[in-house]
């Protein structure tokens, strides 16, 4: 029962507007064709925002705006029969099209079977002192950022632990890695990426955590650092708000960041250059939460003021699997 990834990303706004511009300028393509809050990315995935209330949203425990549903894309048929017959046991399932819907935890999951399209990357080689892989050629220039996939997804719960044990045992989803107290980063088993999904703690202590089921952010994927950069750029010259922290590269994924605040709700966050894994990746604590999201930022947030603690470890089999069979 393989999921693939993110397929789409449902949002429920209270300013359609604002929400229409705002992607648009971050470099998604409107579908046009009478669906002005549709947007396609290169892959074939989809960001669908839909004003709060309307009738087309399932219903949700989620508060706040941002995305109230997310749609996993699955490889076959047989997965997506596999995944409606382990859910059907203890959930309502409802028929949507090309597969079925769940409430889980309070966010509504959709399945359906997906074929991402094909697409081109081709990130510039990268020169350093003496390994010269780019000779008399400069790197490519760009006019905007054009995202071709939705990397991952991120939700505040309050059972986040026992969320993710959930995705583990019943939808076949792999832990990646562990910030203590802060967040578990999950990867669908038909991905490579390192996390599809991160469920943080509702209640830790970092700003924005109220205790609430709230969305967080969500990643989509571009080819390298320049394109990354010329998206803020272009989204900053379209007057929306930068990022306090500006660029940066986490440990946890090693990937290089840029977050927006979303009119959506919550953050949108620019990506490129992560780690990507398979079930030879040995998943990791960090029981300093703060080692583990920032390498480096172009703004020192009062967070990092202090350089944390270097410390991590590799978890073991049984650590990896404690209170799977709770499930
Ligand atoms: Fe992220």
């Amino acid at each position: 029962m393989a999921i693939i990834g993110i397929k789409r990303l449902r949002y429920s706004v209270s300013d359609m507007d604002a929400a229409q511009r705002f992607f648009a300028d971050f470099g998604l393509n409107p579908a046009g064709g009478g669906a002005p809050g549709l947007f396609t990315l290169a892959n074939g995935s989809e960001v669908e925002i839909l004003p709060a209330g309307d009738p087309a949203l399932a219903s949700a425990q989620i508060v706040g705006d941002g995305v109230h549903e997310v749609c996993w894309g699955v490889d076959d048929d047989a997965s997506l029969g596999a995944l409606a017959d382990n859910l059907g046991r203890d959930h309502a399932l409802e028929t949507v099209d090309g597969g079925f819907r769940a409430l889980l935890f309070g966010v509504p999951f959709s399945f359906v079977r997906w074929t991402p399209r094909k697409f081109a990357n081709a990130p510039d080689p990268v020169n350093a002192p003496g390994v010269v892989r780019r000779l008399n050629t400069h790197r490519k220039w760009r006019r905007r950022a054009r995202p071709k996939v939705i990397n991952h997804v991120v939700f505040r719960l309050p059972d986040y632990i026992e969320a993710g044990r959930f995705m583990r045992v019943r939808l076949g989803f792999r832990l990646s890695d562990v910030q203590t107290g802060f967040g578990h980063y999950l990867r669908a088993s038909g991905s490579n990426n390192h996390h599809n999904l991160l469920f943080l703690n509702a209640d830790a202590h970092f700003p924005g955590c109220d205790g609430q089921l709230r969305f967080d952010h969500a990643n989509f994927g571009v080819e390298d650092i320049d394109e990354l950069m010329i998206g803020a750029n272009y989204m900053v010259r379209r007057g929306w708000q930068p990022s306090d922290i500006g660029l940066g590269r986490h440990r946890i994924d090693s990937a290089l960041f840029y977050y927006l605040p979303c009119p959506a709700g919550g953050e949108a966050e620019y990506g490129a250059d992560a780690d990507y894994v398979d079930d030879s990746w040995v998943p990791r604590e960090f029981d300093v939460p703060l080692f583990g999201y920032s390498h480096f930022t172009h703004n020192v947030p009062p967070f990092l003021e202090m350089e944390p603690e270097w410390s991590f470890k590799y978890l073991t089999e049984a650590q990896v699997n404690e209170g799977l069979n709770d499930v």
